[in-house]
């Protein structure tokens, strides 16, 4: 069974088993290792991607349920945005494992809510588990980011 569905805006065919991770696919055939596998079973976000502008877990979803679907990962995302800016001026990164997939969630709350309140940063990355920043300065990062677009 071939599947087609688009990558960071570039269209993809494969036949690779329906099961087949799209964490593994993105990681192992698109070389886009920004997507990281941390606890493989849809608890830690750190696999997150957008589907059609919808934060999922990439460990979760098999290739099969792709067909016409738009997947971007970290890598589809500008560089110099205010996010990525304000990631790093609020020290939002330390060991960087959880960053793409809490940048991802961003980009998802912010499409969502332009302005959000603290409950709402909390609520949008509440998927996405980090072990190093104790979250304060993301969430931070994310407001600055809502503020420099507003
Ligand atoms: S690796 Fe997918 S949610 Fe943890
Ligand atoms: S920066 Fe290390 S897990 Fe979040």
């Amino acid at each position: 069974m071939t599947v087609r569905f688009e990558v960071n805006g570039e269209m993809r065919s494969t036949d690779a088993p329906p099961d087949t991770r799209l964490l593994d696919y993105l990681r192992g055939e698109m070389r886009l290792t920004g997507t990281k596998e941390g606890c493989g079973e849809g608890e830690c976000g750190a696999c997150a991607v957008l589907l059609d502008g919808t934060l999922v877990n990439s460990c979760l979803i098999p290739l099969g349920q792709l067909e016409g679907a738009a997947v971007v990962t970290i890598e589809g995302l500008p560089t110099d945005s205010p996010l990525a800016r304000a990631f790093g001026r609020a020290g939002g990164t330390q060991c960087g494992i959880c960053t793409p997939g809490m940048m991802l969630a961003a980009t998802a709350l912010l499409a969502e809510h332009p302005r959000p309140s603290l409950e709402q940063i909390r609520s949008g990355l509440d998927g996405n588990l980090c072990r190093c920043t104790g979250y304060t300065r993301i969430y931070a990062a994310v407001a600055e980011a809502a503020g420099e677009k507003a």
